[in-house]
Order: structure tokens, then C-alpha cells, then sequence
């Protein structure tokens, strides 16, 4: 039986594979896979590849090249803010969704894929709420009710528009935070208690049935060697498997894949692993928000290509190992970069001294993780690779 299946896979993957290495050649030209965009050859394997956007960039008239390449490269969208909080409802009661349906018309326009980008989250709050929340005027009570209203609001408003919703969003701590076991941090845990998540998603799905719902963290991308109690990727795996336990309603779990080139970071066989823990619990995955990032040294910013060339390519070399595992596991649905290019990048902002984390530098020219990401969408397939597993939402 087993064998039987994995036959009828393996022959469907080979078909589709053989069937996209034939495809026509354009007037005399042989089909070359190093000219498709990532979004086409993603598509080789139901994968979906995704940006974040900003939507200053990509209305900037004067930088054309930005929708272009949003519009040519990407087969999934996620807004870079314009779906938090602060941005929906700046005044209460009142919301501007105005940014947030302008991403929404554009992915239909290029046949793209939105993901939603964020319910609940402890970053990006508008003032009126953690306001109220400190000065008393808001209850506990209420702001139970607020949190119900905005994600019933805020889904149904987008409803049939958005394929994966970020319901919660980084409710974990890390090692290092005090206390230093790991606990669930935040806003919202510590007015609502972390009961706050099950109903989350509970909401959400009652308001948009047909979105998978995710949950989305950063450090999670593999599971530490040491000590589980400190192990972040654990604990999101525990909390997870409880959330199952009790029928809650949750379909994947997001790994953003924030990285940087001064860290040790994981090899592609760690990183399968988690992936398949994660979907040995029936769950899909996805990387969310994958960037790389490096330390802008005097002599980077001096142009001295002996400290730049080893930062380009150990970031290429970790885009790639994600993107490998994420290809290898069916389970993985789609594998989004957070921002494609350094001109428009929230790293130098958020850190000062580090940058060069996307896959085109500031002129849009391709960087090496661009290349080395098409190699491993171009050259890898059956056995390991297969096409996705269809995802449905959890009843
Ligand atoms: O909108 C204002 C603008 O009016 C003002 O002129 C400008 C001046 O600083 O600030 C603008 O707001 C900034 C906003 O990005 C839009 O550009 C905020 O200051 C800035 O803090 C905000 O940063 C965002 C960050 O989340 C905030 O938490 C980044 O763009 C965004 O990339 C980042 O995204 C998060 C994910 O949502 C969750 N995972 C981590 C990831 C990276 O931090």
C-alpha cells in the first residue's frame, strides 16, 4: 500500500518535472531554467515564492523597477506593515484599509497569493489601545472583546482574499530573555494570559473558514542540540501539539527565518528536521520572513570585496539551506524573503550597523543567494523533492 503511493507520487512528480523541463522554447531559443523567475520555478514544485512588500516602494513612480520585479518574481505577497494594527485601525473604530486592499488588488491583478500579516501581535499596536490598556481605562474584560472585534473585523473584511493568515505572532521568548526559562511574552500575554492564542485562532476561523492559519516565530528555524527546557523551537512545538490537542484550529507554523552571517546558524539537514516534526503533527510550514543579514564592517563600507565577497556568499549559503529543507518537505508551502532588495530593507534601520540581508543589492542586481535560490529550485527533484501536499483547514 505504502509502496503503491509512493509510486503514484513519485510518477506524478517525474511527469511534472519532465513535462516543465519541455516547455517551449521561445522562437528558436532552447528553454534555459536560469532565465524563469523564482515564482516559475517554484511553481516546478507547487512551491510558492514570496516577498514581503513595501507599498511606499511600490508606488514610488520613480522606482518602477520595484513593482516589476514584486509583479515578475514573486507568486505570494505578505504587506511589510500595512496589515498590523497601527496601521488598520490608527483611531478607534475608525480603520484605513486603503493600503492593505491596494496589495490585495495588486496580487490579483499578477495572480499572486497574499499572506496575512499579522492578527495579534505585541509590536505595532496603536497608541489608543496599549494607552488604555496602561492607564486603566481599558479592562482586561474589554480588551478581550477588542482583540475579538479586531480579528473578526480584520478577517471578514478580507475574507476569500488571504491563503495563509500570521494569527499569532512571535508569543515566545527567547533563551536569553529574563526570566530566562521560556515563557510567553508580550503584550497580549501578559494582560489576556496565554489562553489569548487558542481563542485567536478560534476567532479567526470562525470568520474566514478557507485561510490557513498560522502561527509565526522567529529562532525556530531547527531544534538546539542542548538543554530542551532552553530550546525555543521546542517549546513552539509543545504549544503547538496542545493547541491540536484541544481542536484548535491551527494550520501551519511560520518560521520567519531572520538570520545573520555572524552567527553559526543551521545546516540543511537541521533545518529538514524541524520541518518534519512539525508536519509529522499533520501541520503545514513555511518560511515567512527569510533574510540574511551581515555586520557592515569599516572596510564593507569601504567597498574591500575581501570582507564583502564572504558575507555575500555565506548569506547565499543560508538562503539556500532553508530554501532546501522547505523544498524537501511537503508539508512547506511557500518561502517568502522579507524585502528582495537592499534598497528597501528594514535591517540597517532596526540594527545600524548591519545590511546586505536581500537577494538583489541596492540596484537591483541579483546577489549570489539569487543564483544559488534558482539552482536549487532548477536542479533539485524526485526523489527527495516532491510537488506540496494539498493543505486544507483544520475543521
Ligand atoms: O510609518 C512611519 C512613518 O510615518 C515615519 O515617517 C517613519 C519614521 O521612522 O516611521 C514609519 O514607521 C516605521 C514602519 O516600519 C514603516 O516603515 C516604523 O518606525 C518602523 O519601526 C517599522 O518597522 C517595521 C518593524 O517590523 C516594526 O516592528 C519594519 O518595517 C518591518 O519590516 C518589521 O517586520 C517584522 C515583522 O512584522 C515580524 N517579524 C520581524 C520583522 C522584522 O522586525
Amino acid at each position: 500500500m505504502r509502496i503503491k503511493r509512493w509510486i503514484a507520487t513519485g510518477a506524478v512528480a517525474i511527469a511534472t518535472v519532465g513535462a516543465l523541463n519541455t516547455l517551449p522554447a521561445s522562437a528558436g531559443h532552447p528553454y534555459n531554467p536560469a532565465d524563469q523567475s523564482l515564482r516559475n520555478l517554484g511553481l516546478r514544485h507547487d512551491l510558492y515564492m514570496g516577498t514581503a512588500v513595501s507599498m511606499a516602494a511600490l508606488n514610488d513612480a520613480a522606482d518602477p523597477r520595484y513593482r516589476e520585479l514584486v509583479a515578475s518574481e514573486f507568486s505570494t505577497v505578505t504587506a511589510e506593515n500595512e496589515m498590523k494594527w497601527e496601521s488598520l485601525e490608527p483611531t478607534r473604530g475608525t480603520y484605513n484599509w486603503g493600503p492593505a486592499d491596494e496589495l490585495i488588488a495588486f496580487a490579483k491583478q499578477n495572480n499572486q497569493r497574499v499572506r496575512g500579516h499579522v492578527l495579534v501581535w505585541h509590536n505595532q499596536l496603536p497608541g489608543w489601545l496599549t494607552t488604555g490598556v496602561n492607564d486603566g481605562s481599558i479592562t482586561t474584560e474589554q480588551l478581550r472583546e477588542i482583540l475579538r472585534n479586531h480579528i473578526t473585523t480584520v478577517v471578514k473584511h478580507f475574507k476569500g482574499k488571504i491563503w495563509q493568515w500570521d494569527v499569532v505572532n512571535e508569543a515566545v521568548s527567547d533563551p536569553w530573555d529574563t526570566p530566562s526559562t521560556l515563557h510567553y511574552k508580550g503584550f497580549w500575554a501578559q494582560h489576556l494570559g496565554p489562553d489569548y492564542i487558542a481563542d485567536a485562532f478560534r476567532w479567526a476561523r470562525a470568520a474566514d473558514p478557507k485561510a490557513l492559519l498560522f502561527y509565526n516565530d522567529y529562532n525556530i528555524e531547527a531544534f538546539g542540540s542542548g538543554d530542551p527546557a532552553n530550546d525555543k523551537t521546542q517549546f513552539v512545538y509543545d504549544m503547538a501539539k496542545s493547541l491540536l490537542a484541544q481542536r484548535v484550529p491551527i494550520d501551519g507554523v511560520g518560521s520567519q527565518g531572520h538570520l545573520g552571517t555572524q552567527y553559526g546558524n543551521y545546516d540543511t539537514l537541521q533545518v529538514a528536521a524541524a520541518l518534519k516534526k512539525f508536519a509529522g503533527l499533520g501541520l503545514a510550514t513555511a518560511f515567512t520572513e527569510v533574510d540574511v543579514r551581515s555586520q557592515l564592517t569599516e572596510a564593507v563600507q569601504n567597498g574591500d570585496s575581501n570582507e564583502i565577497n564572504p558575507r555575500l556568499q555565506a548569506s547565499a549559503a543560508n538562503y539556500s539551506v532553508l530554501l532546501q529543507a522547505c523544498l524537501a518537505d511537503r508539508h512547506c508551502l511557500s518561502f517568502t524573503v522579507w524585502g528582495f532588495t537592499d534598497k528597501h530593507s528594514w535591517v540597517p534601520n532596526w540594527f545600524g550597523n548591519e545590511g546586505m540581508a536581500n537577494i538583489y543589492d541596492e540596484n537591483y542586481q541579483p546577489k549570489r543567494a539569487y543564483n544559488l535560490m534558482k539552482g536549487d529550485l532548477i536542479y533539485t527533484g524526485p526523489p527527495y523533492v516532491l510537488p506540496r501536499i494539498p493543505q486544507k483547514p483544520r475543521k
